[in-house]
């Protein structure tokens, strides 16, 4: 059966050629403590990875500096061969040094040498979308993305890649980007508390391209805020579905990767974004980062 048959809350996005499910999934979280090494529960993860796939989820956010290596090693182990309306999204850009951190790496070589690794790691002759990963740990930096993109653009002529996006990005760094070859997407770090992307969202909004927020419920460290908790108090739901629900209401070209390594919490994440918001439910979500 395909999948897309499915319907999960906020529908439908076509991401370049493909339509993909607005709720998809964030693979990060998999590997194990910090994004390093396997995770504590092989079986487990396996598991999340499939249930997503059978509830409808057909966009997958993953990199092969999760790990490194080991979350596209677990995609691939649980999905490969991949049904055809399952869409994987990676990221070039970055590395993971021997403590655990993340520098850049965006030499044309590091580049090809990592979408190399993208292609064997998850089992495929080419890669479904590839976010240029920018800037650093702590946000972008407007550095010049040039090279770097262009060296991903002449790995789409190739062949190897479908299509592009950027990560981390600066609002120029985005422009800079659609300036030398067309994106489908845009993935910043954006939710509830932390908006300063409003203005960009709204722009690839009318513009068709998708923004895919990525820590959506606070990453590593859970949102937290009286008038999100006041919010699912009243709406008998908790503050993880109603950060989903508003992201999903905030703009149709919004895709949600939330990221979680439990079937339950994968479950409870789905049906909680289902959940509609009224307007004076959205004024009140909307002041948590007036
Ligand atoms: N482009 C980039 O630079 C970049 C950076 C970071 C992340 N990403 C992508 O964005 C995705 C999402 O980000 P993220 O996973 O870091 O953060 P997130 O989605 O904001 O939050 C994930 C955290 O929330 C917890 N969680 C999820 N559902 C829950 C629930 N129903 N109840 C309680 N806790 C819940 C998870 O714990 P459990 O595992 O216990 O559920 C996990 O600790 C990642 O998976 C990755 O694919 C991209």
């Amino acid at each position: 059966m395909s999948t897309s048959t499915l319907t999960l809350p906020g529908g439908t996005w076509t991401l370049g050629d493909t339509t993909v499910s607005r709720f998809g999934y964030g693979a990060m979280q998999l590997a194990g403590p910090w994004v390093v090494g396997p995770p504590k529960d092989h079986d487990a993860a396996l598991a999340v990875l499939r249930d997503a796939v059978a509830s409808g989820i057909t966009h997958i956010d993953t990199a092969e500096t999760y790990g490194p290596r080991v979350v596209n090693e677990l995609i691939r182990e649980a999905l490969h061969p991949y049904t055809d309306d399952l869409f994987i999204a990676t990221k070039a850009g970055g590395r993971r040094d021997a403590q655990g951190g993340w520098p850049s790496a965006r030499t044309p070589d590091e580049l090809r040498a990592q979408i190399d690794d993208n292609l064997e790691t998850l089992g495929v002759d080419s890669l479904d979308l590839v976010h240029l990963r920018l800037g650093d740990a702590n946000g972008p930096v407007p550095e010049d993305i040039t090279e770097a993109f262009e060296t991903l653009v002449d790995l789409q002529q190739q062949g190897v890649i479908r299509h592009l996006g950027v990560s981390n990005a600066t609002a120029d760094q985005v422009a800079h980007a659609q300036s030398i070859a067309p994106i489908v997407s845009v993935q910043n770090m954006y939710n509830l508390a932390n908006r300063w992307d409003d203005e960009l969202i709204d722009q690839l909004a009318a513009e068709g391209i998708a923004y895919i927020p990525f820590f959506p419920l606070g990453g590593f460290s859970p949102l937290q805020s009286t008038a999100l908790s006041t919010v699912a108090t009243r709406l008998g739901s908790t503050p993880m579905s109603i950060a989903l629900a508003w992201l999903l209401q905030r703009s149709p070209n919004i895709l949600l990767i939330p990221g979680t390594s439990s079937s339950r919490h994968l479950r409870e994440n789905i049906a909680g974004a289902a959940l509609e918001l009224s307007g004076e439910d959205l004024r009140e979500l909307d002041d948590i980062d007036a």
